[in-house]
């Protein structure tokens, strides 16, 4: 993937004003209600029946905050994801056994979760630019798989 100055730019100060402890959270939260098969994996988070158990379960919380930390690390190596994230995807892969489509949805509902923190700063320019980063993330976790 090529960056252009600006995209780098713009990746980094939306990383900037992402709480982690929020937004991690949420967006873990909302792939596992939206797309319930996805709550298959997750056996270790407990309670995860209805919306509101997905919502008050502070495992979920918990593992949501360790998948947006893990974001942190594309954002400082935008050039090398794939290297960066190859044991993530062999994890995922070989010993999770997580369908690669899901890394989509789980990418998709962190930016709308951004995207409720931002407004009117995600406009449509950094919301594609945000995109992109995230596409380059799926595609890095999906790499090792095979
Ligand atoms: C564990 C990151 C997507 C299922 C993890 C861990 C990280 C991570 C950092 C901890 C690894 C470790 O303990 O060494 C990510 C990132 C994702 C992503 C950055 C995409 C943006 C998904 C998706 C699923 C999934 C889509 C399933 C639908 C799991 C499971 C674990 C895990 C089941 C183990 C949880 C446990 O500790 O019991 N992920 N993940 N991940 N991930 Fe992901």
């Amino acid at each position: 993937v090529k960056w252009t100055d600006q995209e780098r730019s713009t990746v980094r100060a939306v990383w900037e004003q992402i709480n982690i402890d929020e937004v991690g959270p949420e967006a873990l939260a909302r792939v596992l209600i939206v797309y319930p098969w996805t709550e298959r994996y997750f056996g270790s988070l407990g309670e995860l029946f209805t919306a509101s158990a997905v919502l008050n379960n502070a495992k979920v919380a918990a593992h949501g905050r360790v998948v947006l930390r893990a974001l942190d690390e594309a954002v400082k190596n935008m050039d090398n994801i794939e290297d960066t994230y190859a044991a993530l995807s062999q994890l995922h892969y070989e010993k999770l056994h997580v369908d690669p489509d899901n890394f989509r949805l789980l990418a998709d509902c962190i930016t709308i979760t951004v995207a409720c923190k931002l407004r009117s700063a995600m406009g449509p320019q950094v919301q594609a630019t945000w995109q992109k980063f995230l596409s380059a993330v799926v595609d890095a976790l999906q790499s090792q798989y095979h």
